[in-house]
């Protein structure tokens, strides 16, 4: 038998973690805990995934919330500590990159338990971004590191993991996108904010870089702006950005797409956004967020599994960072990487509703099967089959 506690805390992780979970339920011999850290705590943020994606309830939940990266990491493992010490796992899985990953793993790995790290060895090589740092860390610490792609190997390789520790498996993330692929198909969420298919943009924004500060902020919207005069561009917004547009009172460079609470709840409440503008609402679900995505004409972003995601689904994605710890998205997919750069945002952005959109194919094992190697992998190393 194998007793593994499973982490997440934030809303990347979520969509990660459920097949994952799935894939362990059909080994007997794995009796698994998850263990949600509360960093993402919002409804929408948090419990609407869990819904969604029928991931079972977590067996506990730290309750952590947000704070500075210091305060926000030490509390995650102050009480994961006392996780660790009661339940005496014989492996702790986490995954992504996020504040609760990096905690998690520094205290499982002193207390001499082995780490799973999924979606391991990607690299931006830009350590002003914290999860370059939670990364390089949780990798350092993992016994096993479970990977997306062959750059992350040559990543890991390149640091001095020892090659039997890495397992190339494919994305979890896109196990999850195409497990729900028909149901995000058939929805109508576009169609209830009054957007016409294929003649709309979808945005998200929330790194810091980009946020955080009032000038780079100011410069980007300043930008899509300039996109939002020829197409709407539908943006749920994340609440840290919620709070630096009210900061900084960049409000008025925004229309309000709806009241509150998620379309799903309140769909009458939805005004037609069929004109151009930079319309807002809260964040949305996962699959009423990919519904958007999949109808959309493309996507403009700051977030690393969206550029994944729009590369399986084979739609334009304009990265707005300087960097991607996820290159494949751009060697075999439909990104391109344009940093704050206000004149190439609208050139890139002209090119593709001039029906010049990059086109891109799955990175290899992006086939919806990666829980199930990992499971697998995990199942030999614990001798349970
Ligand atoms: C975190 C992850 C980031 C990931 C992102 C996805 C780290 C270092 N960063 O960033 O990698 O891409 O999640 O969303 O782990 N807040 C709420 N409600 C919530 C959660 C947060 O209002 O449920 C607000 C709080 O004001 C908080 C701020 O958002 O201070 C930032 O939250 P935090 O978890 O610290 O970082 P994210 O920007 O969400």
């Amino acid at each position: 038998m194998a007793r593994i506690v499973n982490v997440v805390g934030a809303r990347p992780n979520f969509m990660k973690i459920a097949p994952i979970l799935r894939e362990m339920d059909k080994v007997p011999e794995m009796r698994w805990l998850l263990v949600h850290t509360g960093q993402h705590y919002d409804v929408e943020m948090s419990e609407a995934f869990f819904r969604e994606l029928a991931i079972p309830k977590p067996d506990m939940n730290l309750e952590v919330g947000s704070d500075t990266h210091a305060r926000q990491t030490a509390q995650i493992m102050t009480a994961f500590e006392e996780v660790c010490f009661r339940e005496k796992p014989d492996l702790v899985l986490v995954v992504g990159d996020v504040n609760s990953t990096i905690a998690c793993s520094l205290v499982a790995s002193k207390l001499h338990i082995p780490v799973a790290h999924v979606e391991a060895g990607l690299r931006s090589f830009d350590r002003k971004m914290p999860e370059e740092i939670n990364r390089i860390v949780t990798d350092i610490l993992s016994t096993y590191l479970f990977t997306t792609c062959d750059e992350a190997n040559e990543n890991l390789l390149r640091e001095g993991v020892a090659r039997e520790k890495i397992f190339l498996v494919g994305d979890v993330m896109i196990d999850t996108l195409l497990a729900n692929l028909e149901k995000i198909r058939e929805m109508d969420t576009w169609c209830r904010m009054g957007l016409r298919q294929g003649e709309y943009a979808v945005l998200t924004l929330h790194r810091p870089s980009n946020v955080d500060d009032r000038q780079v902020l100011g410069k980007i919207i300043g930008a899509l702006e300039t996109v939002s005069r020829h197409l709407p561009i539908v943006f749920p917004m994340h609440p840290r950005t919620r709070e630096a547009v009210r900061r900084f009172g960049y409000e008025k460079h925004f229309r309000s797409a709806h009241g509150h609470g998620s379309l799903a709840r309140d769909p009458g409440r939805g005004k037609a956004i069929g004109e151009p503008g930079i319309w807002c609402c809260d964040p949305l679900g996962y699959l009423e967020f990919q519904n958007l995505v999949v109808h959309c004409k493309f996507v403009m972003t700051d977030s690393g599994g969206i550029q994944e995601e729009t590369t399986v689904l084979d739609i334009p994605c304009l990265t707005l960072r300087d960097t991607t710890e996820r290159p494949v998205t751009i060697t075999h997919g439909t990104n391109t990487l344009l940093g704050g750069d206000g004149v190439r945002i609208a050139e890139e952005a002209m090119k593709i509703l001039q029906g010049k959109g990059k086109r891109g194919q799955s990175p290899p094992l992006w086939d919806g099967k990666a829980s199930e190697r990992i499971v697998q992998i995990l199942a030999q190393e614990f001798r349970l089959n």
